[in-house]
């Protein structure tokens, strides 16, 4: 599952936007607009580390009861940041996936998705799949639906392997900057066994620094995956 000590898959729950833009007298959208620059430096450094798969959380299946302005403008930045990676991942080994639900997204921004996940489907050296009006329970209701129309039987590896994350396996770590000690219907299914790690930096200052540190807490857990060693 892990390459040594490092973590294969990370899944990122990246809040503290609002709070980081609120803490310098500005609009919530400032600290969106940091948190999309620092996800190309994290992105950047994690596959230097040697992480083969990310899945960020942008957009939760909730997000959408936020006020439109900020709504609006998260869209806006998912957009300008998919575009980038378009380009950047081009003639790089890097795959882009959107794990969510595309049907609820503006149709310029579901073609932009499937174009670049066209582009780059046949790249292999990382998979990076952002989150996008996704949502954790809704996904586990879409794999078992999935199974049913091809008139499978709903078993725990059926269900694994047509969830979202199906391209990069079950999370090693789950990391959630920002303070809040909980999951908000990131990687329910998959994440069964992954280890945890949260942090207080909010996301626009959750550096290369603090990913490291991330790094070295999971290299000290012992995982056991329900057994005894
Ligand atoms: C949580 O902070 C963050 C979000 C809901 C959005 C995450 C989006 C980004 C980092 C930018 C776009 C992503 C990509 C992939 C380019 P919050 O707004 O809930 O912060 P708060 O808890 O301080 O209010």
């Amino acid at each position: 599952m892990e390459n040594g000590r490092i973590p294969r898959h990370v899944g990122i729950i990246m809040d503290g936007n609002g709070r980081w833009a609120t803490a310098r007298g500005k609009e919530r959208s400032y600290g969106h607009r940091f948190g999309s620059e620092n996800v190309s430096r994290i992105v950047e450094h994690a596959f230097n580390s040697g992480v083969y798969a990310l899945t960020l959380y942008a957009f939760s299946s909730e997000n959408w009861a936020r006020p439109q302005k900020e709504v609006d403008e998260l869209m806006k930045l998912l957009k300008t940041y998919i575009r980038k990676f378009a380009k950047k991942f081009q003639k790089s080994g890097v795959r882009l996936c959107v794990a969510g639900d595309k049907q609820g997204l503006s149709d310029e921004l579901i073609q932009e998705i499937n174009k670049v996940e066209e582009q780059t489907s046949s790249h292999g050296e990382h998979v990076l799949n952002i989150a996008l009006n996704y949502g954790g329970r809704q996904e586990i209701v879409y794999a078992v639906n999935k199974l049913l129309e091809q008139g499978k039987n709903v078993t725990v590896d059926g269900i694994l392997s047509n969830l979202y994350t199906a391209n990069c396996g079950e999370p090693d770590l789950i990391v959630r900057t920002g303070g809040e000690l909980r999951l908000s219907n990131f990687l329910l299914y998959q994440g069964a066994y992954s280890e945890l790690y949260f942090t207080d930096v909010l996301w626009p200052d959750f550096d290369e620094n603090e990913f490291d540190k991330a790094l070295e807490e999971f290299g000290k857990r012992k995982r056991r995956f329900g057994k005894v060693q």
